[in-house]
């Protein structure tokens, strides 16, 4: 069978370097990082690895259902939703993802729009 991008690139171990970089760039964006500014920080830690890891084909894969009802009361409109995207972006171009992978991740991103966004 296939590896997963996930295992391609390293596992845990370059996630968790892909998660710090991305994690500066959320709480750097004017658009986004005010969403994080009341959590603390092993939960936004938390998030931000479910979210790529998942996004890689890893494990942790959480259903839509459990992202809706956790995103559910964040008031996440559109524009905020595709900075996340831009910034997820940025990071990945970073560690040198192939740019295949790189739409692939973003794909799984984007189809997840419709539990998180509420406007
Ligand atoms: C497909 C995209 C996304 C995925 C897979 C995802 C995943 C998650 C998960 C799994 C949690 C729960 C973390 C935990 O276990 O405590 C979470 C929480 C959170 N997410 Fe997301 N997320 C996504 C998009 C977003 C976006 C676009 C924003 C804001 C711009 C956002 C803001 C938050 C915040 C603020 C929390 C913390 C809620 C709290 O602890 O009270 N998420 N997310």
């Amino acid at each position: 069978m296939a590896r997963s991008m996930f295992e391609r690139y390293g596992g845990f171990a370059t996630v968790s370097k892909i998660v710090m970089s991305f994690y500066g760039k959320v709480l750097d964006s004017d658009i986004i990082g005010g969403y994080f500014e009341d959590i603390d920080m092993p939960a936004l830690m938390d998030h931000q690895t479910k979210f790529i890891a998942q996004a890689m084909g890893g494990p942790a894969a959480y259903s839509n259902e459990m992202l809706y009802r956790v995103h559910k009361n964040l008031d996440i409109d559109n524009r905020s939703f595709q900075e996340m995207v831009t910034v997820l972006r940025e990071t990945l171009e970073e560690f040198d993802l192939e740019s295949g992978d790189i739409e692939q991740v973003l794909n799984e991103v984007r189809s997840r729009a419709q539990y998180i966004v509420v406007s």
